[in-house]
């Protein structure tokens, strides 16, 4: 798990996982497919907090992300910034 970002267990399938220290979040839209993005809010910088099964919620200004990282719902007009990973058995990793 050395470098680890998270274990592929603790991202629930069709939703998300926000690791607040690390500032991302990871989905896993589909069983096996992940995907990670920053946390940082891309309307004015907030940390998103919470997932709502398939949308991951901005606590400030209440934009709403999709899995795969666009915008759902406003005042964000970008979405989440991605960032690369790859799967390495059940371990999560900074590709
Ligand atoms: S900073 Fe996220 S909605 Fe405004």
């Amino acid at each position: 798990m050395d470098g680890a970002l998270a274990d592929t267990a603790d991202v629930p399938v069709g939703s998300a996982l926000i690791i607040t220290e690390l500032q991302l979040v990871v989905t896993q839209p589909v069983a096996g497919e992940f995907f990670a993005y920053s946390a940082v809010c891309p309307h004015q910088g907030c940390l998103v907090r919470e997932v709502r099964e398939d949308t991951i919620v901005c606590p400030c200004h209440g934009s709403e992300f999709q899995l795969d990282g666009n915008v759902q719902r406003g005042p964000a007009r970008r979405g989440l910034n991605p960032l690369a990973i790859r799967i390495e058995g059940t371990s999560i990793i900074p590709a």
